[in-house]
């Protein structure tokens, strides 16, 4: 089978904080999954380098675009190194590969008429002498009448055309801006209608959220909307006399994992129009605010130009709080993931926000549920079943696999849990798939302590070679079923025993193997941590 994931491009304007990572970590997860079974995987994505905030920021800082974008694509290529990442190819959008051919498609929309011209009158603003960017225009939001940005409505998730904003003001001077005529590029979103419902019906295997807010939008019709801006930053429109007019971020960026596969393709000289084709099954993954794209703009595009894969799976997160509070990054209200991997084990990190993860509501991180978790099931189940097992083993079986027979119920319901997490990752619920793996590992404990090897050790050794054999078969299991979740700590194990890779399926360690010198995989974490690390988001938190 051929899996394609496409995991969300980051603002390339600041660090990542959990809140991405907690998004963006089930497509490394379905992606590690499906290579172990052995399908043809790719799995893209990408530094987001356009956008009005960028190009701010760059000419408060007087320093070029491209420079903060450097930075921080530099950044996240390492932070996502460090979290074990694998993406197939991680690209950025302000490079001449993905310039060049979105502007290839959005011609190729424009001779197909999807793409159409016209004069609009577009919000400007007299003081700042300037067209407004959406997200500088605010507003009375026209679906819930709460206040808006131009662009979306945090209040209740609907994208808005600006214009439809009511008591508008500019964000940058406070003043209230006027309209002005000008010339904008359309996407003809209403043609899609009725196809973009029929793509809708079939969907079984999107998040609730997804399936509900397309579900509103399309209820309420489908309204072509602007997809060029006025501003400096940008893929120019490549007609004569438009240059100026840059293509709107989120189309060319959405676009971005078709002109990453492309590229990807060529680079490495592999198939990747397979992944475009019918044969494929296709997850995006993103956060909760990046839905409509993902399910109706990246979708009419697709169907624009023709013979392109949708979207199979809408794997969108809700929320992560930060010790009960929303995350904000403005108010320094977040933890950044450059600063948690200086101090935590990436598995550590990987495994919290999995397992407490935001996939079906918001969910929340506190420092003391963390280092709990890490203390408490991590070290205290995983590691702790591994070590003892472990150095049993080399205290009494001079550091082999003795050789035995394995406890059948244990083998069964190892060879059972490929199946059932397997279908869970499948379907991206990733929270069950590790909860499950852990409770067996708990009565894998339970089983330990059972068995008492330190007793039969001395008055039934078939016995307690079983054990132990049982135990360290379990072992080299779990090795396998976590590869997704804790790939740093699979590693690990495999260095043990020596294994070279795994794969999606039940294995044996053959008795009299060798168990390479152990050493402890997780480090106990200080109490006092807790208080400290509270202390310092405490500290560093802006109120604005
Ligand atoms: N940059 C956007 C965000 O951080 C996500 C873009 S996803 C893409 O919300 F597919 F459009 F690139
Ligand atoms: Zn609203």
């Amino acid at each position: 089978m051929n899996v394609f994931i496409g995991g969300a491009w980051p603002y390339a304007n600041g660090s990542l904080h959990l809140g991405h990572i907690a998004s963006l970590l089930p497509g490394d997860v379905l992606a590690r999954y499906y290579r172990l079974k052995g399908d043809s995987v790719l799995y893209v994505s990408g530094s987001d380098c356009h956008g009005t905030p960028i190009a701010l920021r760059a000419s408060k800082e007087n320093i070029s675009p491209r420079a903060i974008t450097d930075r921080y694509h530099l950044e996240f290529k390492e932070s996502f190194e460090k979290l074990g990442f694998t993406y197939d190819y991680y690209s950025r959008t302000d490079q001449a590969f993905h310039s060049s051919v979105v502007q290839e498609l959005f011609l190729e929309l424009l001779e197909k008429g999807y793409i159409y011209k016209k004069e609009i009158e577009h919000i400007y603003c007299e003081d700042c002498q300037q067209f407004l960017p959406d997200r500088y225009v605010t507003g009375i939001c026209p679906v819930c009448g709460e206040m808006a940005r131009g662009d979306q409505c945090d209040a209740c998730s609907s994208l808005i055309d600006p214009l439809e904003l009511k008591e508008r003001k500019c964000k940058l001077c406070g003043n209230e801006p006027i309209l002005k005529e000008t010339e904008h590029f359309y996407l003809a979103l209403s043609s899609f209608e009725e196809e973009l419902r029929n793509m809708f019906q079939g969907k079984s295997n999107w998040r609730d959220n997804a399936l509900k807010f397309t579900e509103r939008y399309l209820k309420e019709g489908l309204k072509d909307r602007a997809i060029t801006r006025d501003l400096s930053w940008g893929i120019s429109v490549p007609i004569e006399g438009y240059e100026n007019k840059k293509i709107y971020v989120w189309i060319e960026a959405v676009l971005g994992y078709y002109t990453a596969s492309k590229e990807w393709g060529i680079k490495n000289k592999k198939d990747w129009e397979k992944f475009w084709g019918d044969k494929v099954k296709a997850y995006y993954v993103h956060g909760k605010d990046n839905i409509p794209f993902h399910t109706l703009i990246l979708p009419a595009l697709l169907l624009g130009l023709g013979n392109l894969h949708l979207p199979d799976s809408i794997i969108s997160s809700e929320y992560l709080t930060i010790e009960g509070r929303k995350l904000s990054t403005s108010n320094n209200w977040a933890i950044w993931v450059p600063y948690m991997l200086e101090r935590y084990h990436p598995d550590s990190i990987r495994y919290y926000l999995l397992i407490k993860g935001p996939e079906k509501r918001d969910c929340n991180f506190s420092w003391e549920e963390f280092i709990n978790s890490h203390n408490g099931e991590l070290l205290g189940a995983y590691g702790n079943f591994i070590n003892r097992t472990l150095v049993f083993a080399e205290k009494y079986f001079a550091a082999r696999v003795p050789e035995a027979e394995i406890d059948p119920e244990i083998e069964k319901g190892l060879k059972e849990l490929y199946q059932q997490i397997g279908s869970k990752i499948e379907k991206a619920e990733l929270k069950s798939g590790l909860e499950t793996i852990f409770s067996f590992i708990r009565s894998l404990n339970k089983y330990y302590d059972e068995q008492k090897p330190w007793i039969t050790v001395k008055e039934d050794l078939i016995s307690c070679q079983k054990t132990i054999y049982t135990c360290l078969q379990a072992i080299a299991n779990l090795a396998n079923l976590l590869e997704p979740f804790l790939p740093f700590s699979t590693a690990q194990i495999r260095e043990f025993f020596n294994l070279e890779k795994g794969s999606w399926s039940y294995i044996e360690l053959e008795a009299g193997s060798p168990i390479n010198k152990t050493k402890i995989l997780y480090e106990r974490i200080d109490k006092n941590r807790i208080k400290e690390e509270r202390e310092r988001l405490l500290k560093e938190h802006k109120i604005s």
